[in-house]
């Protein structure tokens, strides 16, 4: 496929400073400083016309305070000859926006026709030319990391490329930073979305962020999945900033973030409502910059328009200010949090005298030290087994060979024992489905009084209130 010469660096930077917008370092660090949550929902469309029509459909319907290019499967998998092709024969067929197959001079004129910054989600485990493009498009935040955007997606990428990949895009960051660009990096804590151990996401952002500031990255936002308990997803994302004070350099700013639930969503407009309120009022509580927001399509589809401007509107409730006064039991916050960082540390403290972390990080996975669950991939073990205790927070059934101590393993086991304390191998696996289904009505109670609409990505002018009236 021919794509243009990207431009020089100096370009880019002349393009981004003249955009006359803030950065996404900007945008989080506005709202860490009052308190508030910044607002993001993912959204990406094939068609370049479409993709536009959509973020100014979503700027207007719900002002979000950063935008995304969620970018289509083919661009991830580097195959940018297919998302071309798709892109001349079938472009409505694209689960996201070829940004590659567009080129850069359309990711710039994304960026100039919507006021705030954007961001490119993805999901690519060598994301290189992905990178070059958004850079040059003028984007100031870049997903994903070469253990989080690897295990999770692939099933036969050694970590080696992936670590390899990434150290290049941290090492051209730090680059940028120099020249003035601040370029933030988000770590997608969320891994598999399934019953994620708070200390297995933290752990492995937190090995990402130490290569990332290695690198010179100056912001990093470290993305944490609400679990559902609020309690422990609260307790986790303080913990986010306890950690990063530890293990980071205090030149790099790091803001906890949260990702709105990312398993299997409920399907009534009801009980799905509920869960993008909580995950918005956990993100607050939690002192998170900012939010990834879900829809009431999320058990359905990707969401059109008016399903995202929907969620987002639903999110930013929690900016409100009586949130201010709502207070969670802090005894119990402490303790969690305590128990989260202790085994974070656990994971990570064995690793970070190496001498070249990525091949520690590497070996450490053959090795089972370092493991997440449900991995598609053969360079993890997942031995590690996760469930919910009586109370919804994810603990570990099986910590594997995690490098937990003795009273790590004692609380997992007293916290889960009254619900796991059959061995039968098929009521365990009942228990472990409920868990994973967790938010999921069951059949019969989905009250199907939300009929998802068709409506076209560009619904600018629709009232989003109109279209999902009960
Ligand atoms: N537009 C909006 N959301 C998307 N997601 C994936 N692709 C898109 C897209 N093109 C969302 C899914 C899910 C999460 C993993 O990303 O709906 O919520």
């Amino acid at each position: 496929m021919d794509v243009d010469e990207i431009p020089s660096t100096s370009d880019s930077v002349a393009f981004v400073k003249g955009l006359k917008k803030p950065a996404v370092a900007d945008v989080l660090r506005a709202a860490q400083a009052r308190g508030l949550v910044a607002i993001q929902p993912r959204c990406g469309v094939g068609g370049h016309e479409q993709m536009r029509a959509l973020l100014l459909a979503l700027e207007e319907g719900a002002h979000p305070d950063i935008l995304s290019l969620t970018i289509d499967s083919y661009t991830r998998l580097n195959q940018f000859d297919t998302a071309q092709s798709s892109l001349r024969n079938a472009p409505e067929e694209l689960n996201g926006y070829p940004l590659v197959a567009h080129g850069w001079r359309r990711g710039r004129d994304l960026n100039q026709v919507v006021s705030v910054p954007l961001e490119v989600r993805h999901g690519s485990p060598r994301p290189r030319r992905l990178f070059e493009t958004a850079i040059a498009s003028g984007i100031t935040s870049f997903e994903g990391g070469g253990i989080s955007y690897n295990l999770p997606y692939c099933k036969d990428v050694p970590l080696a490329d992936s670590l390899d990949a990434y150290a290049e895009i941290d090492a051209k960051c730090g680059e940028l930073a120099q020249a003035g660009v601040v370029v933030d990096r988000e770590l997608f804590g969320s891994l598999t979305g399934v019953l994620v151990p708070p200390s297995v996401s933290i752990a492995i952002s937190i090995l990402e962020a130490v290569m990332a500031a290695h690198g010179g990255v100056a912001c990093i936002s470290i993305a944490y999945p609400q679990s559902g308990n609020m309690v422990q997803d609260v307790a986790a994302l303080r913990a986010i900033r306890s950690l990063a004070t530890r293990y980071l350099p205090s030149s790099v700013d790091v803001y906890p973030v949260l990702h709105e639930f990312m398993g299997v969503f409920p399907r009534s407009r009801a009980r799905a409502e509920q869960l993008i309120f909580a995950g918005a009022l956990t993100a607050r509580l939690g002192g998170a910059a900012k939010v990834v927001t879900k829809t009431i399509r999320e058990g359905y589809s990707i969401p059109d328009a008016s399903a995202n401007i929907h969620g987002m509107r639903l999110a930013r409730v929690a900016n409100a200010p009586f949130v201010d006064v709502i207070r969670l039991d802090d005894a119990a916050l402490a303790e969690e949090q305590y128990w989260i960082e202790r085994e974070v540390n656990e994971i990570v403290e064995p690793l970070l005298g190496a001498t070249d972390l990525p091949l520690a990080i590497a070996s450490a996975f053959r090795r089972g030290s370092l493991d997440i669950p449900f991995s598609a991939s053969r360079h993890a073990r997942s031995t590690v087994v996760p469930c919910r205790d009586r109370a919804g927070a994810v603990r570990y059934l099986d910590a594997g060979d995690l490098p937990f101590s003795e009273d790590v393993r004692r609380r997992n086991r007293r916290l889960i024992e009254d619900r796991w304390l059959t061995s039968d191998d098929h009521e365990r696996m009942r228990l472990l489905m409920a868990d994973i289904n967790y938010f999921l009505e069951p059949p019969g109670q989905q009250d199907f009084d939300f009929v998802p609409t068709v409506v076209e990505s560009a619904t600018q002018g629709t009232d989003p209130e109109e279209t999902y009236a009960a």
